[in-house]
C-alpha cells in the first residue's frame, strides 16, 4: 500500500446522502469518488440476470468468482461493467433493492470486495462510501464520517428520486448482519442530516476536514 495515500470514509444508512455528499467532496478535494455500495449491486445484478437464487451462497460465491467486474473511470468518479456490460441504472432497480443485503451479508463475498476497496488507494487517493468504510475496509483512517438523517426523512428522499426501496427492510439486514455490521465507527464524525440540506452537509464536512488539516 502506498502509504501517502488518503482515504475519506463515509458510512451511514440508505439514503441518508452519501453519494451526493461523497460526489461534491470528490469535486472539492480531487480524491476518487468510489461507491462501494455499488460493486455489491453489480455482483447481485448479475447473479439475478444469471437467474441464480441470491438465498444460495455457494452459487453467489461461485457466481462472483467467474464475473470479470471492470471499473472504469469516469470524470471524477468509477463506473462498473460485468463482462463488458453496463448494467446503468439498473444498479438501483427494484430487483437490486431487494436482494442487495442478502448477497452483501455473505462472508466470502465482502473479504473479496473489501480486498478490491483496499486496492483503490494504491492508485489514488479516495473519497469512499458504504457501510464500513470506516470501521472495516480503512479503520487506520482518520478522516471518518457517519452520515444519518431519520427514517422518515430518508425514506421521502429516495420516494423524491424514483424507483422502490424498502429502507426499513435493507437498514435491519445491514445493522445486523453477522459480518461487518452497518455501525457508527468510535471516531467517525457523526452528522444527523434530518434537518440540513446537501449544501450544509458538505459544508460540515469540509470545515471538519479543514479543522484535521485535510485541506485549507
Ligand atoms: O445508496 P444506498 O445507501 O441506498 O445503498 P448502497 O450504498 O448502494 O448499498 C447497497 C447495499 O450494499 C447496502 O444496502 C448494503 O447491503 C450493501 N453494502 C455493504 O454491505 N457494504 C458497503 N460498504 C456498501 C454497501
Ligand atoms: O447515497 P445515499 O443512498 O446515502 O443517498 P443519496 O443518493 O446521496 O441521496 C438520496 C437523495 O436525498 C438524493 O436525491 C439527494 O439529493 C437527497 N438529499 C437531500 O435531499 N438532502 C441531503 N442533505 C442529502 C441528500
Amino acid at each position: 500500500m502506498v502509504p501517502s495515500n488518503k482515504v475519506i470514509a463515509i458510512d451511514g444508512p440508505a439514503a441518508s446522502g452519501k453519494s451526493s455528499v461523497a460526489t461534491r467532496v470528490s469535486k472539492k478535494t480531487g480524491f476518487l469518488h468510489v461507491n462501494s455500495g455499488l460493486m455489491y449491486r453489480a455482483l447481485t445484478w448479475s447473479a439475478l440476470r444469471a437467474d441464480i437464487d441470491t438465498n444460495n451462497e455457494s452459487k453467489i460465491i461461485d457466481h462472483l468468482n467467474s464475473i470479470e467486474m471492470e471499473c472504469i473511470k469516469s470524470n471524477d468518479s468509477l463506473l462498473l461493467h460485468i463482462d463488458g456490460n453496463d448494467p446503468g441504472e439498473e444498479l438501483k432497480s427494484q430487483e437490486v433493492n431487494r436482494s442487495v443485503s442478502v448477497v452483501a451479508a455473505i462472508k466470502e463475498v465482502r473479504s473479496e470486495l473489501v480486498k478490491r476497496q483496499r486496492e483503490y488507494l494504491l492508485i489514488s487517493d479516495i473519497v469512499m462510501e458504504g457501510r464500513d468504510i470506516g470501521s472495516v475496509v480503512f479503520p487506520e483512517t482518520p478522516f471518518k464520517f457517519y452520515i444519518d438523517a431519520s427514517p422518515e426523512v430518508r425514506a421521502l428522499r429516495r420516494r423524491g428520486e424514483g424507483g422502490v426501496d424498502d429502507l426499513r427492510e435493507r437498514d435491519k439486514l445491514d445493522s445486523s448482519r453477522k459480518v461487518s455490521p452497518l455501525v457508527i465507527p468510535e471516531d467517525a464524525f457523526v452528522i444527523d442530516t434530518s434537518e440540513m440540506d446537501l449544501n450544509e452537509v458538505v459544508e460540515k464536512v469540509l470545515s471538519e476536514l479543514n479543522n484535521k488539516g485535510l485541506i485549507t
